[in-house]
């Protein structure tokens, strides 16, 4: 990856933890106190089964709070990400909320030289895929550390929905600009503020993305040894997206009426096969 797009992300994601932590989106505060003790999707809840006593590596953590969340439901959790506030803040929480967790920093493609071990389910979710180049990679790290009989789970953004104009446009309008399949150089963005909080601070900042399609992802996974159990495909996006409208129960769809339908999100488990 190259050097200088790590480090103009790294530092982005830096000042948007600053800014996510302090925003209505993640509403924190509901977490610690326990109003709202689990923030996971039920979706991701029922597919993923129960996790009490299993081993899970949340890959692309942020600052923890979907990590926390599933050791509030009785996993053993490590996170990890390449960003120190983030990494700061999640051990900060875990303190807070009285978790037992080990978080770790480092850029995806180091992480096995960083951490050790196998675990029962490896899991990320929602805005990963975007930030990393090397979908090969990404697939290897992510089944080096599943244990054999144990499985990857993802939960991301459609890359379907990723190629349509984000900004300026209307619900309904679907305007083709950007690209479906992998490509060497990034989609470079001036950031303007966070997805969290659009009126925030981030002058100067700037993000790197990468778009790949569903058909690469999957073949990635095979690649690096993992079975896929399942594809799915959801009408939601669980973010605001301006070409959709807000569901009111925290997913973005189609405007009412359009005609035809788009995937938006997807889930995929894949398991490692037990060897012998
Ligand atoms: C949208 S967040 C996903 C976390 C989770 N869905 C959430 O909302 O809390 C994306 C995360 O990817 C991390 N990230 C981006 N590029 C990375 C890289 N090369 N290595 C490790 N982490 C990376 C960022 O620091 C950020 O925490």
């Amino acid at each position: 990856m190259d050097d200088d797009a790590l480090s103009d992300n790294r530092r982005l994601w830096d000042r948007w933890t600053e800014i996510n932590a302090g925003s209505d989106f993640y509403d924190v505060a509901s977490f610690r106190d326990g109003r709202r003790p689990i923030r996971l999707a039920d979706y991701e809840r029922e597919e993923i089964g129960p996790v009490e006593v299993k081993t899970l590596l949340h890959l692309q953590c942020h600052f923890g709070l979907d990590t926390l969340s599933w050791a509030r439901l009785g996993a053993r959790v490590t996170g990890a990400d390449f960003s120190e506030a983030g990494i700061a803040m999640a051990r900060e929480l875990a303190t807070e909320v009285d978790l037992p967790a080990t978080f770790v920093i480092a850029n995806l493609y180091d992480l096995p030289t960083a951490l050790d071990g196998e675990f029962d389910i490896v899991y990320t979710s929602r805005g990963v895929l975007g930030w990393l180049p090397d979908l090969d990679g990404w697939a290897r790290v992510a089944a080096h550390f599943v244990k054999p009989g144990g499985f990857f789970y993802i939960t991301e953004i459609h890359p379907v929905a990723q190629v349509f104009e984000g900004e300026g446009v209307k619900p309904g309008e679907l305007r083709l600009i950007y690209p479906y399949w992998s490509h060497q150089e990034s989609l470079r963005f001036d950031v303007k503020g966070s997805y969290a909080d659009p009126t925030a601070s981030t002058d100067g900042l700037v993000e790197h993305g990468w778009n790949h399609s569903l058909g690469e992802m999957v073949t990635a996974l095979i690649d690096a040894g993992l079975r896929i159990d399942f594809l799915h495909e959801f009408d939601f996006v669980e973010w605001p997206v301006e070409f959709l409208v807000d569901g009111g129960d925290g997913r973005w769809r189609l405007p009412p009426g359009t005609k035809g339908e788009l995937p938006l999100f997807f889930s995929v488990k894949a398991t490692k096969p037990l060897i012998g």
